[in-house]
């Protein structure tokens, strides 16, 4: 079975098949790890986001790196937190299944994932790394061909809270 790991450190600097970024539906860029990653992929990312017109939260789509060292960006919206009674646990779920079969559907072997709606949209972290490492293990378990998925938190709160997530799975 594939490989889940947790990094501490910055997604836009990942040499991974494909990185995934927690865009908004206009899938044309903003704050946070949006801003980073069309920062550091250079314009053309955002020209190629365009004509994509957008995209429904917990769906993905996909574009070149561009100038960032992984080969493919896969972008999903995340759900904003409205206090969990909005389908946003199933929103989150759907962003990390969807990008993973968008990832293998590109002969990815190798996938990158920020800490998707924990940032300005407000998703209490450990719920969604409850959510996120859920879903992994599930799509790693039927997957053939992803080799190794991680989680690069961006602060060490967010790193333990995935690493804790992922342990509590495995009990
Ligand atoms: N590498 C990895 N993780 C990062 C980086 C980076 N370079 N920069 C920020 N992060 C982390 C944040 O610290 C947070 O843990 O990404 C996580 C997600 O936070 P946000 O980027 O705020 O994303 P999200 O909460 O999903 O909100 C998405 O914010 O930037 C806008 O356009 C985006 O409207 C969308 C919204």
């Amino acid at each position: 079975m594939a490989e889940f790991t947790v990094m501490l450190g910055d997604i836009t600097e990942s040499k991974v098949d494909a990185i995934v970024n927690a865009a908004n539906t206009t899938l044309l860029g903003g704050g946070g790890v949006d801003g980073a990653i069309h920062r550091a992929a250079g314009p053309e990312l955002f020209a190629a986001c365009v004509p994509l017109n957008g995209c429904a939260t917990g769906e993905a789509k996909i574009t070149p790196g561009f100038k960032l060292p992984a080969t493919w960006v896969i972008h999903t919206p995340g759900p904003v937190w409205h206090g969990g009674q909005q389908g946003e646990a199933d929103l989150l779920a759907n962003c990390y299944r969807n990008s993973l079969r968008l990832a293998e559907s590109h002969d990815c072997q190798t996938v990158d994932f920020p800490s998707i709606s924990t940032g300005v949209y407000g998703y209490p972290l450990e719920e969604a790394a409850a959510v996120a490492t859920q879903t992994i293990a599930t799509e790693l378990a039927r997957s053939s061909n992803l080799t190794h998925v991680r989680l690069v938190a961006f602060d060490a709160e967010t790193a333990t809270a995935y690493r804790t997530a992922w342990a509590t799975l495995a009990d």
